[in-house]
């Protein structure tokens, strides 16, 4: 397993969600308690992208044909976090190389610990920083990025961010995304986002945690509807955008750069 650091030391994105300090070390425990269909997700994406890979496996072909390197799919994990997607996927395709990618430097050390207890961290490698700060010659068969762009800003950040990704891809790549989503301002998401503190309260999540929490949810949340979604994907070179699952306020969508 290799790691490459790239770029100053930093944080990862807001200081509303620190996932270099104590959001970051309690992260999976909460996402699992109410994130809906955490742990599925992972799986349906693993589901898509052997489908979506298969689709795309004649392009890579003829890549590897010049190129001679290994078959096995290159995998680009952004926000890679604790590792979950890396872990899911490598458990189940031991042959998949995956780089996670995450600006925070907790998070690669929780991912990379975790893979090399399963004794799963056989081609796998971490890039401590943003997919824009890869070297440019890093090319992947595919990619994920998981409860990320939600963070960021719809100023031409959230292009960007997409933009970073789709430059990464062969054309013919899967990519998924899975993210918060709503039109901020409309009844359809004030209804979805009280459904979504229902399951919270289902879930037996209350008192002062549950508050902090909704805080950096108010705060911190760069809502889009799904609208705006399928607009910033084309506007990054991706088509074929379908939604493949849909828990409340969270959606997947699967999509092929063209
Ligand atoms: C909410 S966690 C998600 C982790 C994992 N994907 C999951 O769904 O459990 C978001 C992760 O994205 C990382 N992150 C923040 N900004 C990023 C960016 N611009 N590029 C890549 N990762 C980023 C954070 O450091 C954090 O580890």
């Amino acid at each position: 397993m290799t790691e490459q650091r790239s770029g100053p030391e930093r944080s990862a994105l807001t200081p509303t969600f620190d996932f270099d300090g104590d959001y970051g070390a309690g992260y999976e425990t909460l996402a699992r308690a109410l994130i809906p269909g955490y742990l599925d997700t992972f799986e349906m994406a693993l589901a898509m992208l052997d489908v979506n890979l298969d689709a795309s496996a004649p392009t890579r072909a003829g890549e590897l044909a010049s190129a001679v390197t290994d078959s096995a799919p290159r995998v680009m994990i952004v926000g890679a976090g604790t590792g979950i997607e890396m872990v899911t996927f490598k458990s189940k395709r031991p042959d998949w190389q995956c780089t996670g990618v995450d600006p925070a430097a907790q998070m690669i050390d929780i991912a990379r610990a975790r893979l090399m207890e399963a004794g799963i961290d056989d081609g796998t490698s971490f890039h401590h920083g943003t997919v824009a700060d890869l070297p440019e010659d890093e090319v992947f068969d595919a990619a994920t990025s998981f409860n990320v762009m939600h963070f960021i800003p719809d100023d031409g950040a959230k292009a960007s961010f997409l933009r970073s990704i789709a430059d990464r891809l062969q054309p013919g790549a899967p990519f998924i995304l899975f993210d918060l989503f709503g039109e901020p301002g409309s009844s359809a998401l004030e209804r979805d986002y009280a459904a979504w503190r229902a399951y919270w309260t289902v879930r037996g999540f209350e008192g002062p945690p549950r508050d902090a929490f909704r805080k950096k949810i108010d705060n911190g949340i760069q809502w889009v509807g799904e609208p705006r979604v399928h607009e910033l994907l084309a506007g990054a070179g991706f088509v074929d955008v379908r939604m493949f699952y849909r828990g409340l306020v969270y959606g997947a969508w699967v999509a092929t750069r063209v």
